[in-house]
């Protein structure tokens, strides 16, 4: 498979809506992605597939720091590296904007996105005690320091 990196627009609002509805149990709705792509603290970065967008990842901006809030593989092409290949593009998007480090949380029953971000050098900082609704989970808080 041969994946290209670029920024969401938003015209790819929809097909992003799309990946994120059938991934996520509260989605993100129109307007939080076309805030994020208007403002200047924030960007999208699309995994595309003959122009077909098969991932995506939010960033929030506030260097140099920077927060991972959304990111999501489409079903059918997990598990093949493509969450690597996302991380390892956005990384360098941050690194060239002055981003030095990164925060996330994430549900602690997520096997593979834990798995994601151990690999790509993420470290748990602490937990958020009942931090997601539907169902109700903590959040494992993680810190990457990207090397500049
Ligand atoms: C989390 C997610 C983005 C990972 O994307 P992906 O493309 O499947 O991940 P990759 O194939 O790049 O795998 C990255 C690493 O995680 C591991 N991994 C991926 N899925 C896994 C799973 N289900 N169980 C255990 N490990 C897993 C891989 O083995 C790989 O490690 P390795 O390089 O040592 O082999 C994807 O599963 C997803 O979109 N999930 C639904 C949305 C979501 O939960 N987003 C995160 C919200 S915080």
């Amino acid at each position: 498979m041969a994946f290209e990196f670029r920024y969401a627009s938003l015209e790819d609002i929809d097909d992003i809506l799309a990946i994120e509805v059938e991934a996520m149990s509260t989605p993100w709705t129109y307007s939080s992605y076309k805030e994020a792509i208007d403002s200047d603290h924030a960007f999208i970065v699309v995994a595309t597939e003959e122009n077909t967008i098969a991932a995506f990842a939010v960033f929030y901006l506030t260097v140099p720091e920077a927060e991972l809030p959304d990111i999501v593989v489409e079903r059918g092409h997990r598990g093949q590296g493509l969450g690597r290949l996302l991380m390892d593009y956005s990384l360098s998007q941050l690194k060239s904007k002055g981003v030095d480090t990164l925060f996330l949380e994430v549900r602690e029953s997520n096997v593979a996105a834990r798995s994601l971000y151990t690999r790509v050098g993420f470290e748990e900082i602490g937990k958020r005690k009942y931090f997601y609704s539907d169902p109700v989970e903590d959040a494992i808080c993680m810190r990457l320091d990207i090397e500049i």
